[in-house]
């Protein structure tokens, strides 16, 4: 094939099941994984924290041009506030452009990168590139098992449903690297597979598509 590290892109809507997926695969692989959705939330809560709204491009861009590594192991990135504000500020050109570099350089010596736009926008040139999907209903379940299996107050399955409904329509509707597969991705639907069946789907793409 050539001889450059290997990188897989994986991208595709919220539960999906692409973050275990990439996790199993860098763990196969033997490279570091990053999940890129943690530093749209990083960003989100370091806005947040300055008291600004995380809908101000001016406010965004300089929140992810300070953003630090340490940001990443934060305890407070996931949840309905995290959520909402990493999709805001996912939205700004300034955000995207300021991440662009840090994720690129993970990504020199080999890695296993998740997100919406890795493979058309942070790693075109991937080896492999794999566009992970499910239909609506099943992602919704799962995230709210997901939920329950976390305990506290968890939201109704309808509630969650048309959350996520709402959240993928401005992922793959917003102007700056919107959601969608790259040309030369090869699409997965998990919407009947569980994570092991997902990540066996997943190794014979790679084995193809490497030629091994
Ligand atoms: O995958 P996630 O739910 O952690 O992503 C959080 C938000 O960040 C979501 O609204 C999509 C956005 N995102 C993005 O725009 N580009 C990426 N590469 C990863 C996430």
């Amino acid at each position: 094939l050539d001889d450059r590290p290997l990188t897989v892109a994986i991208d595709g809507p919220a539960a999906s099941g692409k973050g275990t997926l990439a996790k199993r695969l860098a763990v196969l692989l033997g490279v570091p994984h990053l999940d890129t959705g943690l530093l749209y939330r990083a960003v989100g809560r370091r806005v947040l924290d300055d008291g600004a709204d995380p809908a101000d491009a001016e406010a965004a861009t300089a929140a992810a041009v300070a953003l630090v590594p340490a940001d990443l192991g934060r305890s407070d990135l996931r949840g309905p506030v995290a959520d909402a504000a990493a999709a805001k500020v996912a939205s700004v050109p300034g955000v995207r452009a300021a991440l662009l570099e840090f994720q690129r350089r993970f990504a020199q010596s080999g890695a296993v990168l998740d997100g919406r736009d890795i493979g058309t926008v942070v790693l075109p040139d991937a080896q492999v590139k794999l566009f992970v999907t499910a239909g609506l209903d099943v992602r919704a379940r799962r995230r709210h098992q997901e939920l329950m299996a976390r305990g506290g107050n968890v939201p109704d399955f309808e509630m969650i449903r048309a959350e996520m409904a709402a959240r993928d329509e401005a992922d793959r509707t917003r102007a700056a690297a919107p959601l969608r597969p790259a040309d030369d991705a090869a699409i997965l639907d998990t919407s009947s597979l569980d994570a092991s069946e997902a990540l066996a789907r997943a190794e014979a793409i790679i084995r193809w598509k490497l030629g091994v």
